[in-house]
């Protein structure tokens, strides 16, 4: 081989395309969740076999530094979209707190509505959120919804729009009361846990493939809390909140989200199914104000919520 042919493939060696950067991204979540995410300044890439190593900073596809704003550094003038790519997904998947990382998505309308009176939600926001969506499904362990919208959408909750592995399925269904032909305890795609309040179980019925488990609760709401406890001991340490409203604004009133993505479509609902219902409260002193970084999805606004408290 002459220099020329060297210096090519040590060039091509250490450029980040799309598709490595996105690979990039989930080798360093999948250490995360293994609860070792990247936690001090590092030069980070691939080997042959796809595993991540952690280099001495200049010496990999990427810098990373845990603490920084944006968390890295690149060798090159990065391309648009990869730059954008890591700008977003990039503070999900390093530092301490990445690795016990509990973050819910939510698709509005400018009415804050996010599915029609009749249940209608596919599709208010546009492609880009949605392949958003796929790719937080396979950034993190468990993505979780209520039962209603697997009652009302029938989701696989799977990841196929982008590269990446599935999630295991969260549902919760306090009192066993959802529709169970649904495909997520069927289709036997990702592992199925099915949450409910203990006694709800009715032995005659059959809840397919789903892992039922009951949960010890004072009252109707399963405490997010324990669900998470429960779901740590199973070594699923990121959660997903997929939705609905409902279910996302148990987790936040709970003060259990760390991060919140809201993403805004420019279309009126009218009224439907509200996002997110809060308590009251009196004074502006009383609400939350995370720290908010904004990025553009095609037509759509994804305000990407940091709650730090
Ligand atoms: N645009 C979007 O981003 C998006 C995303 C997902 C879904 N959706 C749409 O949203 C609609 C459903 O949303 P939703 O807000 O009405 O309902 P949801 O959050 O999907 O489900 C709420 C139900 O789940 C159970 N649940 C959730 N958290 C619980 C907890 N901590 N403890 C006990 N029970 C809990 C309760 O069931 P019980 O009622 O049995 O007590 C509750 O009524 C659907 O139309 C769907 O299409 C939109």
């Amino acid at each position: 081989m002459n220099v020329g042919s060297i210096r090519k493939v040590l060039v091509e060696d250490t450029l980040l395309s799309e598709a490595r950067a996105w690979s990039l991204l989930r080798a360093l979540a999948r250490r995360a969740g293994a609860g070792h995410a990247v936690g001090k300044p590092a030069g980070v890439r691939l080997d042959g076999a796809g595993r991540l190593e952690a280099v001495e900073l200049g010496m990999g596809w990427l810098d990373v530094y845990p603490e920084a704003d944006p968390p890295f550094q690149s060798m090159s003038v990065l391309p648009p979209a990869i730059d954008a790519m890591l700008k977003l997904y990039l503070p999900l998947c390093v530092g301490p707190k990445s690795s016990d990382l509990v973050l819910a998505h939510v698709g509005q309308s400018l009415d804050g509505q996010i599915a029609t009176s009749t249940g209608a939600s596919c599709f208010i926001t546009g492609p880009q959120d949605l392949a958003h969506t796929h790719r937080l499904r396979a950034l993190f362990d468990a993505v979780l919804v209520g039962r209603a919208t697997v009652d009302s959408d029938d989701p696989r909750l799977t990841t196929r729009l982008v590269a990446g592995e599935n999630a295991t399925r969260v549902v919760l269904d306090p009192s066993l009361r959802g529709f169970v032909e649904r495909k997520v305890f069927r289709d036997g795609a990702a592992p199925t846990l099915l949450y409910c309040r203990q006694g709800s179980r009715d032995e005659t019925r059959d809840y397919g493939l789903a892992e039922v488990v009951e949960l010890a609760t004072s009252g109707p709401v399963l405490p997010p809390a324990a669900i998470l406890d429960d779901l740590r001991r199973r070594g699923l340490r990121r959660v997903f909140v997929e939705g609905g409203g409902v279910t996302i604004s148990h987790f936040l009133q709970a003060g259990l989200l760390r991060r919140l993505h809201v993403t805004i479509s420019p279309l009126f609902l009218g009224q439907g199914r509200p996002g997110l219902a809060l308590a009251k409260i009196e004074g502006l002193d009383q609400a939350l104000r995370p720290r908010v970084r904004r990025f553009p999805l095609g037509e759509d606004m994804l305000f990407d919520c940091e709650f730090r408290g």
